[in-house]
C-alpha cells in the first residue's frame, strides 16, 4: 500500500510544524518540506495534499519565499494558510496589500459558505489571526467563503484550492481542528490510518526491504531514540542487528545493568557491552575544562566503537537514531537508507569501512517516538526517563572528574531521582540531578569537625531544553533529598538548590 501524505510546504511560519503535527494527530502522515521544493519532486512525492503554511514575509518583500506555481495545477486540494494563502492569491491574480489595520490575535470571523471547508461550523467562530497584509480582492472564478471586519477575503476557494488567512492549527482556534478535518478527510479523502502501530508495522517492512540479508551495527546508549531503533531493527532483522553498547564509567547509577536486563536478556538481541570506564577516566584525569572533556569522550567514544565495529565482520548497514527535529534545518531526503563514506557519520568507524546508514525514526517527532516505544514494548523506565547529556555524569562534575566526585554525582543523582518520583514531582520535571565541584565545606559528623563536598541539586522545567526554569520544589521535598544525601553519601556535607534560571544559566553546569 502506497503511503498517504500531506506534504506541508515550509515558509518560515513559526506554527509549520504545528500543522504536521495536526495531521499526524488525526492519522494523516504530513511532512514539513522546503518552499523550494521543485514541482517535479513534489509530483513524485504523489502527496493527497499540499499545505502551504504562514511565514514571517510580506509577499512584496525583497527575496520573499515563493513556490513554484506549477503546483498549484497538480490537480490536488491546497491549502494556503496565512502567508499561504496570500501566495495563492497574488499567484492567481487576487489583490494582496498592506491592511489598514493589522489584524492580530482572536478575531470574529463570519463565514460564508458552509458547504465543504466550513461544514458543521457555526455562522460566526472565533479564528486566530496574525497578519500585516491583506487580499483584498480576487479573480471572478474564486467564491469568498469567509470574512471578518477587518479582511473582505479571510477564506477564498477555487477547485479544489483553499486560502485562509487565519492559523486554523493553533489552539486558540478552537474549531480549528474541525475546518482540518473537513479538509482532510472531506475535501482530500484521506484516510486516519497513520499511528504507532501503522509506522512500526511500515517501518520494519521497510526494513527488511533495504537490508536484506545483510548485517547492522547500531550504537545504544540507553536513551529513547536508540532504544527504539534497536527494537524495531531487531523486530525486522532479528540477530543480523549487533548493539554496541559503550560503558564509559559516566552513566546513571545501575543504567548499564539496566541496558543489559531490557536488551540481552528481555528482547533478546545480541548486545555487546564494552566496559570502558577505565579507559575514560584514564583520558579524563587533570582535565577541568568542560569543552576539553567533552572532546576526550566524544573522541574516545568513537574509538572504542570503532575498535568493537572492526570485529564483527562484513557489517554492511550503520544504524543511527536520528529524529524529526535532528533533520529539520539540513532539509535532508526521506530515503530509508543513504550510501556513506565511514567517516562522515557519528563514529569514524575504521578507514576503508563504506557503511550504509540507515534511519528508522528519522520522520518522527519525540512524543511519537516514545509512542512508537511504548507500542514495541520498551519499559517505562526507559520511555519516560529524563534526557541525559552524551557526555554523562562529566557534564555534572564541575572540575576535574574523580571517582570520588563520581561515586558522589551518582549516588547524590539517584538519590534526586528517587525523591522526585516519590513525591510525584519526577514527571513533572524536564531534568533533576546532583552536581559536584571540589568546593568543601565544614560540616560536623558526631563532635567532630570535618571538610567534606558540597553537592548541589538542579530541577529545572523546560519545553525542549532552549530555554529552563528551577522547579519550585516543596521544603520538605528539599529536606529529604538533602538529609538523605549527607546521610548516605560519604564525603557530603553540604547541600545546595540552583535556583538560576536559562539564560543565563545553562541547564548542565559544564
Ligand atoms: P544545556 O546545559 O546546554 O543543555 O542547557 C540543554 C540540553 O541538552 C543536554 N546536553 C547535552 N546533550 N550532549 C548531549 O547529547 C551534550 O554535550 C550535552 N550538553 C547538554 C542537556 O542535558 C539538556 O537536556
Amino acid at each position: 500500500m502506497e503511503k498517504q501524505l500531506v506534504a506541508v510546504m515550509d515558509f518560515g511560519g513559526q506554527y509549520s510544524h504545528l500543522i504536521v503535527r495536526r495531521c499526524r494527530n488525526l492519522g494523516v502522515y504530513a511532512e514539513l518540506i522546503p518552499h523550494t521544493t521543485p514541482y517535479k519532486t513534489i509530483k513524485e512525492m504523489n502527496p493527497a495534499a499540499v499545505i502551504l503554511s504562514g511565514g514571517p514575509s510580506s509577499i512584496y518583500a525583497d527575496g520573499a519565499p515563493v513556490c513554484d506555481p506549477e503546483i498549484l495545477n497538480l490537480g490536488i486540494p491546497v491549502l494556503g494558510i496565512c502567508y499561504g494563502a496570500q501566495l495563492i492569491a497574488h499567484i492567481m491574480g487576487g489583490d494582496v496589500n498592506r491592511a489598514g489595520m493589522r489584524e492580530y490575535g482572536k478575531t470574529e470571523l463570519l463565514v460564508d459558505d458552509k458547504t465543504d471547508l466550513f461544514s458543521g461550523i457555526e455562522d460566526t467562530e472565533i479564528v486566530w489571526m496574525s497578519h500585516g497584509d491583506l487580499i483584498r480582492s480576487l479573480p471572478d472564478d474564486f467564491d469568498v467563503i469567509a470574512h471578518t471586519a477587518g479582511s473582505p477575503v479571510a477564506a477564498f476557494r477555487r477547485n479544489r484550492i483553499y486560502g485562509i488567512q487565519f492559523h486554523i492549527e493553533v489552539v486558540h482556534t478552537p474549531r480549528g481542528e474541525d475546518m482540518l478535518k473537513n479538509f482532510l478527510f472531506s475535501i482530500c479523502g484521506c484516510d486516519a490510518d497513520w499511528s504507532p502501530e501503522s509506522f512500526v508495522e511500515s517501518a520494519i517492512r521497510e526494513i527488511k526491504e533495504t537490508v536484506g540479508s545483510e548485517k547492522v551495527i547500531l550504537g545504544l546508549s540507553g536513551g529513547i531514540d536508540s532504544a527504539t531503533v534497536a527494537v524495531l531493527i531487531h523486530r525486522a532483522i532479528g540477530d543480523l542487528l549487533t548493539c554496541i553498547y559503550v560503558d564509559n564509567g559516566l552513566m546513571r547509577k545501575n543504567e548499564t545493568e539496566e541496558i543489559v536486563r531490557t536488551f540481552k536478556d528481555n528482547f533478546r538481541m545480541n548486545l555487546e557491552v564494552v566496559d570502558a570506564e577505565d579507559r575514560f577516566l584514564k583520558r579524563l584525569r587533570k582535565i577541568s575544562d568542560p569543552e576539553e572533556k567533552r572532546q576526550v569522550i566524544g573522541d574516545e567514544f568513537i574509538r572504542v566503537f570503532d575498535e568493537v565495529a572492526a570485529r564483527i565482520r562484513d557489517v554492511d548497514f550503520l544504524a543511527q537514531g536520528t529524529i524529526y527535529p535532528d533533520r529539520i534545518e539540513s532539509a535532508a531526503t526521506s530515503d530509508l537508507a543513504s550510501r556513506i563514506k565511514s567517516h562522515h557519520n557519528v563514529g569514524a568507524l575504521p578507514e576503508g569501512m563504506l557503511l550504509r546508514l540507515i534511519e528508522p525514526i528519522r520522520d518522527l517527532y519525540k512524543d511519537e517516538v516514545r509512542a512508537v516505544a511504548r507500542t514495541l514494548g520498551l519499559p517505562d523506565s526507559i520511555v519516560i526517563r529524563h534526557p541525559f547529556p552524551g557526555p554523562g555524569l562529566a557534564a555534572r562534575i564541575i572540575g576535574e572528574v574523580t571517582p570520588d566526585k563520581l561515586r558522589i554525582c551518582r549516588d547524590a543523582s539517584a538519590i534526586v531521582e528517587e525523591e522526585l518520583r516519590a513525591s510525584g514531582f519526577y514527571d513533572k520535571t524536564w531534568q533533576a540531578f546532583a552536581m559536584v565541584g571540589d568546593d568543601l565545606a565544614t560540616g560536623v559528623l558526631g563532635d567532630e569537625r570535618s571538610l567534606g563536598h558540597l553537592v548541589t541539586i538542579r530541577a529545572v522545567e523546560s519545553v525542549e531544553a532552549m530555554t529552563a526554569d528551577f522547579v519550585r520544589l516543596p521544603c520538605d521535598v528539599l529536606e529529604k533529598i538533602s538529609s538523605r544525601i549527607t546521610n548516605e553519601i560519604g564525603g557530603v556535607t553540604w547541600v545546595a538548590y540552583a535556583i538560576s534560571s536559562k539564560p543565563p544559566s545553562t541547564i548542565e553546569p559544564c
